[in-house]
């Protein structure tokens, strides 16, 4: 990644990164697990204190080192060099979530074949035990699905992060946009809309607690891929005189948005069809919305295929960004070419992607401290490494880069009262709380 990308391209790329099955998948069942309107509320409040803040404070590390996480320590750290550049290796959180983000991908390619073939459940019940049999009993499907998308992914980064992606965000990203619009309007005209809004919207305060609190900031940070290195790594790229403020406003909007949408129309065909919000799972998305397009008739066939679609392709462009900046890193610090960096990347990625089929099977399953290790990766890293990760980049920023030299950076673009408030967020607001919401929770553990 030594070029730049051009400037539209670094926000398509950024977007592409930020959205994905993060807010299809992950969003709308956090949603039904942690309250509804309450969850909403933090993330979104988490989002824009939290997320914001350190989106801009790694930009400010990547684009002012233009290295690879570890490396942009080394570089911009005055003393204490070596310590710093192992904060730079928060980025194998993204390798971890990459294992498992995959497998997710893969459930989506065999619901867009499903659909392609007519085969989706016909109601909410029967759709939410063929979920659960996927991932319980189905090694084959998930197997050949998984092992499908990963070889799409690490081809797509051996392209160079560039060429490979720039051609698909332009295309995919706008027509997910257009279905999810579409399908918005149509659940609009149902009565299960009122009720997904009430459900969605309507503040509840008394849901409110720590356990939510940390799952809405791991949400933020995952969804905006934040404190493992990705945003450090694509800002290396960016280009001179780009407005990053806006970009940055832009891609927030836009990742927020999807989310919103996506979880509107998910939660309406949930209420439409009587289903209990707040069952445990990790399928609303797909006991929802498959349920919804078989009982389309040809319509749905075809929308079922296309929307399935593009959340592969969504998800993909995220993936892509989750093991660039480990390759960055390889190829930068040992000469490796970007094919050997790949290769030993892609072992590890399909190991763990492999465990963590098994780890939900019925007939392997295995337990790690009461998860599997398919929940272990994804509580690990966004309940974890990603928070610390985002704690680190904000000191970094706040106490280790000269407040002048980041002045410069920001001048064209925020001045004055605007950056002395985004100064304070960094140094003390943002990192504070994180470590409040940590503390609190951990305290709540013992
Ligand atoms: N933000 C993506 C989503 O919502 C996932 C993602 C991409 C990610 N790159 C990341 C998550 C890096 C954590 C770290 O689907």
């Amino acid at each position: 990644m030594s070029s730049k990308f051009s400037k539209i391209g670094f926000i398509l790329a950024v977007a592409g990164s930020a959205v994905g099955l993060g807010n299809a998948w992950k969003f709308p069942t956090l949603v039904g697990q942690s309250g509804g309107s309450a969850f909403i509320l933090l993330y979104i409040i988490l989002t824009l204190g939290v997320g914001f803040v350190i989106f801009l404070a790694e930009l400010s590390i990547g684009k002012i080192s233009e290295k690879d996480p570890v490396n942009a320590y080394k570089k911009l750290a005055l003393k204490h060099k070596k310590a710093w550049s192992f904060v730079g290796f928060t980025m194998i959180g993204s390798i971890l979530i990459v294992s498992f983000y995959t497998l997710v991908i893969g459930w989506v390619v065999k619901y867009a074949y499903l659909s392609i073939i007519g085969q989706l459940p016909s109601d909410l019940k029967s759709s939410a035990l063929d979920f659960n049999f996927l991932i319980s009993h189905d090694f084959l499907s998930q197997f050949i699905c998984f092992s499908l998308v990963f070889f799409i992914v690490f081809y797509t980064v051996s392209k160079g992060i560039k060429n490979g992606i720039e051609r698909l965000n332009v295309w995919m990203m706008p027509s997910l946009f257009i279905l999810l619009i579409l399908m918005l309007i149509y659940a609009m005209t149902k009565d299960g809309f009122v009720m997904a809004l009430k459900f969605l919207f309507v503040p509840d305060f008394h849901k409110i607690n720590i356990s939510n609190t940390l799952e809405a900031l791991g949400l933020a940070f995952f969804s905006l891929s934040l404190g493992v290195g990705t945003i450090i790594t694509y800002s290396a790229s960016l280009p001179d005189r780009t407005n990053f403020i806006t970009s940055t406003l832009n891609i927030i909007f836009i990742n927020l948005l999807v989310g919103l949408l996506m979880g509107l129309v998910v939660f309406t065909f949930i209420f439409e069809f009587g289903y209990d919000p707040n069952q445990e799972g990790p399928g609303f998305v797909f006991v929802s919305l498959a349920t919804l397009f078989q009982n389309l008739g040809l319509t749905g066939h075809i929308f079922g295929t296309a929307f399935f679609v593009s959340l592969v392709f969504a998800g993909i462009t995220s993936a892509v960004s989750m093991i660039e900046p480990s390759a960055f890193y390889l190829i930068n610090t040992f000469k490796m070419s970007r094919k050997k960096a790949l290769f030993f990347i892609g072992t590890l990625v399909y190991i763990l992607g492999v465990l963590c089929i098994l780890s939900s099977l019925d007939s392997t399953q295995f337990k790690i401290l009461g998860m599997s290790f398919f929940e272990l990766l994804d509580s690990f890293s966004s309940k974890i490494i990603m928070p610390l990760g985002g704690i680190l980049v904000a000191i970094f920023v706040g106490f280790v880069i000269k407040k002048e030299t980041l002045k410069i950076l920001f001048k064209p673009y925020m001045k004055g009262i605007f950056f002395e408030i985004w100064y304070l967020f960094v140094r003390f607001i943002s990192p504070l709380a994180v470590v409040a919401v940590l503390i609190t929770k951990l305290v709540g553990f013992v």
